[in-house]
């Protein structure tokens, strides 16, 4: 078992410590929900280990088909070890079906699926609300290294398509995805971060109920009852 030794960073969600091995991070999943850049904040009881188990599960899905993330094994309940990263400060979102900001900024109507994936770059930046950026301000920014941008993007439909299967065989529609990336110790551009019901939207693909972290966004039912419906179909 690896020991956790010094905190290195607390977020919103998770708690990194270092570990004996300066490669190897530890990652605590916290039992806080938030939402809206933090400003909508609450602690559910469980969401941490739903959260971990999920996020473990996807990993393991992804590096079956050759994906490179920094996942290294689940720890406990709230806990999974990881390779530490150089992390680029980028989000990089794939939509099938039109939600959230992309309803709002550009008119798309909710739950209308989109001809071919959407790839969109936004600066991680609390404080900015999360922009959306061009490649060319990735480049003057250097939010990312460039020839990282093609790998991410590739990366991103190829986990698209992964994803999109997989939760279709469960019943479950995967509307879109946030990933993050970085540069793993062995110099390779990897996943870093959790995929999870926080970073992802699932709908029910019968009767449309939105089962990830829309329910709490916008106050929509409980919303470990979404995120243990999306377990149990998957596990
Ligand atoms: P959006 O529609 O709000 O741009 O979100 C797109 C996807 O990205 C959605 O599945 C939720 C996820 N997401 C995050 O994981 N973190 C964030 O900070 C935001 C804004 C969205
Ligand atoms: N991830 C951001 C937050 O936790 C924004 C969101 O998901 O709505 O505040």
């Amino acid at each position: 078992m690896p020991e956790k030794r010094k905190k290195l960073y607390e977020g919103k969600a998770k708690i990194v410590y270092e570990t004996e091995d300066p490669d190897k991070l530890i990652l605590h999943f916290k039992d806080t929900a938030t939402a809206f850049d933090g400003v909508k904040k609450a602690e559910l009881k469980g969401k941490g280990s739903l959260n971990n188990t999920i996020s473990s599960l996807i990993f393991e899905i992804l590096h079956r088909h050759g994906i490179k993330t920094h996942f290294i094994e689940k720890l406990s309940d709230n806990e999974m070890l990881v390779w530490r990263a150089d992390r680029f400060l980028v989000e990089v979102v794939v939509r099938n079906v039109a939600a959230g900001s992309v309803v709002k900024r550009l008119g798309f109507k909710e739950g209308e699926r989109f001809e071919r994936p959407l790839v969109e770059f936004f600066y991680k930046n609390d404080e900015l609300h999360d922009p959306l950026v061009c490649e060319t301000h990735i480049e003057l920014m250097n939010l990312a290294p460039m020839e990282a941008i093609p790998v991410m993007r590739e990366t991103a439909l190829k986990v698209n398509d992964i994803l999109s299967k997989f939760f279709k065989e469960h019943g479950i529609t995967l509307v879109d995805f946030k990933l993050e990336f970085g540069k793993l110790p062995d110099g390779s551009v990897g996943i870093v971060d959790e995929i999870s019901p926080d970073s992802m939207r699932l709908w029910d693909a019968k009767t449309g109920e939105k089962l990830d972290k829309d329910r709490f966004r916008f106050d929509l039912g409980d919303l470990l009852e979404g995120y243990r419906k999306i377990l149990k179909r998957i596990s």
